[in-house]
């Protein structure tokens, strides 16, 4: 593989994707954002490359040698490979730049803390609603830990209209991280599910959708508009992240309601929506939390109305032990320990155990839909998401 000149590489953040409750970054701090993409592309594109060379020549027939047979899944992989150096140095490089890209990002939230809490105060909301609940606790899965080594994870709140654990997230975000992937506004998982939606069942035409562990609303916005008079709501358990999310859907005019709420304990009446929905969510819950969010979204679906999940693979689709051993690394060094438990459950009986029936389910691959900073949606070559569903009857 050629190896690129870090310098050439053009995909800079450089403050796409601004609004008006976004952290002000001074051209130092957008550099070392920048450069902090570029870096996690490095790695990417012209390091990662090197672990399979690694596992082919040294680490897989040394294995051979020693058991007689070549590893059985990927957990006898990463045994192995967690003992070669490249892979070790490829390792280190990658979960330091996971932690750095955060000490890129808080200092520039923290100093601008009671400023973003007033920015994001929201007297007359134009277009949408916030609902916050005082008394709901994080749940342990979340608290406990620091996901993705965000400090303070998405639970961490001062009160009186805080906003930083949302800003730090909001921060460049995963565009910096995937290099652009999920597009300007960080919205391709939203339009991956629109596209396939509209291309798959084009009748169907929603009149009201819960985005669940919408976060900031990179996803819940894009839903706005989406289908003829859709009614857009977002859910999320975090206060600071929900406040954000409803100052900066008003700051870009869409019409979203924000509530403060558990997807396993959502407080909306049965039968409330046509469309419950996420994106990147299961997986940062446990176990138990999935089984009771499908349950629940079954409850507050009407008949008819679809419930769909888009995530990563599920470790048996992926083709070879190699595959799933590198699907698996957030698992064990990015702080995301439900990541691999919840990519091995068995979702039809997820679903089925809500309630729904088995030949309402589906689980199936979807276009990635990447959007570009000129507005293109592009269908990403050899990507896809994984969209685990079920309609109600
Ligand atoms: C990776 S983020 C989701 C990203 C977002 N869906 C998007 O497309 O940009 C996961 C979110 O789920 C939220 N969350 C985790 N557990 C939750 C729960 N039980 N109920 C509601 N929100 C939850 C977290 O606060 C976090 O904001």
């Amino acid at each position: 593989m050629p190896i690129q000149d870090i310098r050439t590489q053009h995909a800079h953040w450089s403050g796409i994707g601004r609004h008006a409750v976004m952290a002000e970054t001074n051209q130092e701090e957008t550099a070392r954002l920048n450069h902090m993409m570029a870096l996690y592309r490095h790695l990417r594109e012209n390091v990662y490359a090197g672990n399979k060379l690694a596992y082919d020549k040294r680490v897989e027939p040394d294995f051979v040698k020693r058991h007689g047979r070549k590893p059985k899944d990927r957990h006898e992989i990463r045994e192995a490979m967690l003992a070669d150096p490249f892979y070790r140095l490829w390792a280190h490089l990658r979960r330091d730049t996971q932690e750095t890209v955060w000490m890129a990002r808080q200092p520039v939230v923290e100093r601008q803390r009671t400023a973003l809490a007033k920015k994001a105060h929201v007297a007359k909301p134009k277009y949408g609603s916030l609902h916050l609940d005082p008394d709901l606790k994080a749940p342990r899965y979340q608290s406990a830990f620091d996901m993705h080594w965000m400090p303070g994870g998405y639970h961490a709140d001062e009160g009186a209209g805080d906003v930083a654990q949302a800003a730090i997230y909001d921060l460049g975000s995963l565009y910096v991280s995937t290099g652009g992937k999920m597009g300007p506004w960080n919205d391709g998982p939203a339009q991956s599910v629109i596209r396939w939606l509209k291309d798959k069942y084009p009748a169907f035409q929603p009149k009201k959708l819960l985005d669940e562990g919408c976060t900031v609303g990179h996803s819940t916005v894009a839903y706005c508009g989406a289908w003829p008079g859709v009614e857009v709501h977002g859910l999320d358990f975090s206060a600071p992240v929900v406040r954000y999310a409803h100052a900066r859907a008003e700051s870009l005019g869409r019409p979203v309601h924000y509530h403060q709420a558990l997807a396993e304990d959502t407080k909306f009446p049965d039968a409330s929506f046509d469309l419950v929905l996420s994106s990147m969510f299961l997986h940062e819950t446990s176990r138990k939390a999935v089984y009771a969010i499908a349950a629940e979204a079954r409850r507050i679906l009407k008949p008819g109305g679809l419930m769909l999940h888009v995530e990563q693979p599920q470790f048996h689709q992926l083709p070879t032990p190699w595959s799933q051993f590198e699907n698996d690394w957030d698992t064990h060094n990015n702080n995301e320990p439900f990541w691999g438990p919840m990519h091995d459950m068995d979702l039809e009986d997820v679903a089925m155990k809500a309630g729904f029936r088995k030949q309402d389910i589906f689980q199936e691959n979807a276009p990635f839909i990447m959007p570009r900073p000129d507005g293109r949606l592009e269908v990403a070559k050899g990507g896809y998401w994984f969209f685990f569903g079920a309609w109600k009857r």
